[in-house]
């Protein structure tokens, strides 16, 4: 579940809870925390706050499936900064594995990468179901960004 909140701080944070049926919880909690920690950078959203079955982190606006489905102009270099992104991913040997655009949003002019619960450290078995997500999601960004992203793996 998804809540939205502001802060008396006046900045905007999401809170997600865990409520997945029949699934993981926790395990899907601990992991998004980890993931968060460990990616903390421009590329990803900050951690406020970690509750037994929520976290809160910043919301800098819509995500990019939202953005793209009310026609807002995205970003000019957004696949060039995908591609940096993934370039980071890879140096911190994470697969992310659900790369949609529901799961990414800009701060600013900023491409910033959330929704981490699914997210592994990188193994052969998972390249297949990580090349899925490049086909199936990021060649909505760029149809080239497929090919550059594959090479790159
Ligand atoms: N930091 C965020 N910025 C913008 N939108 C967000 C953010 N976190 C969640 N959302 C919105 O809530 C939806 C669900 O959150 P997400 O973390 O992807 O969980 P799940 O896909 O597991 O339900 C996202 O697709 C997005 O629309
Ligand atoms: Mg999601």
């Amino acid at each position: 579940m998804i809540e939205k909140l502001i802060k008396t701080d006046g900045k905007r944070y999401i809170k997600k809870t865990f409520d997945y049926k029949g699934e993981d919880n926790f395990a899907f909690l601990k992991n998004e925390v980890f993931w968060l920690n460990y990616l903390k950078s421009k590329w990803v959203p900050e951690l406020y706050e970690v509750g037994n079955n929520y976290i809160i982190t910043r919301y800098y606006g819509p995500d990019l499936n939202t953005l793209r489905n009310n026609k807002f102009k995205l970003a000019d270099d957004l696949a060039d900064q995908t591609l940096e992104m993934y370039k980071f991913f890879k140096e911190k040997n994470v697969f992310k594995l659900n790369g949609a655009l529901s799961n990414l949003t800009m701060n600013g002019n900023q491409l910033v990468a959330f929704d981490w619960k699914w997210a592994r450290f990188r193994t052969d078995k998972y390249i297949d179901y990580e090349v899925i997500s490049y086909e199936k999601w990021l060649s909505k960004i760029d149809s080239e960004l497929v090919e550059k992203l594959k090479c790159m793996i």
